[in-house]
C-alpha cells in the first residue's frame, strides 16, 4: 500500500506520521486533532490569557460591589490573563501578586503592570508583581512564598476551569496557598459554567482536598450568554 509522511509544524515545535494513500483524510485529520490537543495542554500555545474573560467581568463586578473584601488586604491571582482583575485590586490592595503559566500572557501582565504605576496620580495603586505559576509546580510557589513569607489574604480566581487535566493542580496550589495562611486566607474563583461536567469536578477537587466550597448568594448570574457564579473556597 501506498505510504506518505506527512509533517506539521508550528513556531518551534514539529510533529510528523506516516499515513496510507487509502486513509490519508481521516488519518490527517486524527493528526492535526492529536497535534492540537498537544499543544493545548503545553504552557508555550496556551493563549487564552490574551482576552479578557467573562470570569473577569463576573468577578471585577463583585469585588468592585464588595470593595471592602479587599481593604488593605495581599492577594494573589492564579491565571491572571491581562491582569484587569489584579488592576482593580491594586487600587484596595497592599499588595497583589498576578501569575501566570504562560511565557507571551507574562509579558502583556508586565506591561499592563507597568502601566498602572506609570499612570498611577493621586489614585493609590498597590505594587503588582506579576509571576510565573504553573499550578502544582510547588518550586513555583514556594518561590512565591519565601519572597512572601506571610502568605495572602486572599486568593483570586477568574475563568481558570476550562481543562479538566488542570483542576486537580490548580486545587494543590490553592490548598498550598490557604493552608500556608491559614486560617485567614480565602479562595474567591468567579466560575462560568461550559460543561456539566466541568461543574461537578470543580466541586469534587475542592472536596476532594478537603476545602469547603459555597456558592455566594446572589451572585448566580448570567455574563455573556453563559451562566457564572463566584464560589468561596476555605479550608474545612
Ligand atoms: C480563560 S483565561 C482567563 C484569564 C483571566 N483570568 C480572565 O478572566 O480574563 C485562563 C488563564 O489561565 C492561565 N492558565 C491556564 N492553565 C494554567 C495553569 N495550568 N497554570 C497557570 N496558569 C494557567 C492561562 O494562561 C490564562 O491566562
Amino acid at each position: 500500500m501506498k505510504k506518505k509522511r506527512i509533517s506539521f509544524a508550528w513556531m518551534n515545535h514539529s510533529s510528523s506520521m506516516t499515513i496510507t494513500s487509502s486513509q490519508p483524510l481521516l488519518l490527517g485529520l486524527m493528526f492535526f486533532s492529536f497535534i492540537a490537543s498537544k499543544l493545548l495542554r503545553t504552557a508555550d500555545f496556551d493563549l487564552t490569557g490574551q482576552l479578557v474573560w467573562p470570569g473577569a467581568v463576573l468577578l471585577n463586578d463583585y469585588l468592585a460591589k464588595n470593595a471592602g473584601i479587599l481593604q488593605g488586604c495581599s492577594v494573589i491571582e492564579l491565571g491572571s490573563g491581562v491582569g484587569i482583575t489584579g488592576i482593580l485590586c491594586s487600587r484596595f490592595c497592599r499588595k497583589v501578586v498576578l501569575t501566570d503559566h504562560n511565557e507571551e500572557v507574562l509579558k502583556i501582565l508586565k506591561k499592563n503592570a507597568e502601566l498602572c504605576v506609570s499612570t498611577q496620580s493621586s489614585i493609590s495603586c498597590a505594587g503588582l508583581k506579576p509571576k510565573k505559576l504553573e499550578w502544582g509546580n510547588s518550586d513555583q510557589l514556594n518561590q512565591i512564598l519565601l519572597e512572601n513569607p506571610e502568605g495572602f489574604d486572599l486568593v483570586l480566581g477568574a475563568d481558570i476551569c476550562f481543562q479538566q487535566s488542570s483542576i486537580p493542580l490548580l486545587f494543590d496550589t490553592v490548598k498550598q496557598l490557604l493552608v500556608h495562611a491559614a486560617p485567614k486566607c480565602k479562595f474567591i474563583l468567579a466560575y462560568v459554567s461550559r460543561a456539566k461536567v466541568m461543574d461537578t469536578l470543580v466541586v469534587h477537587e475542592a472536596i476532594r482536598h478537603g476545602l469547603q466550597i459555597n456558592e455566594v448568594d446572589g451572585t448566580r448570574t448570567l455574563v455573556k450568554n453563559l451562566e457564572g457564579v463566584i464560589f468561596e473556597i476555605t479550608l474545612r
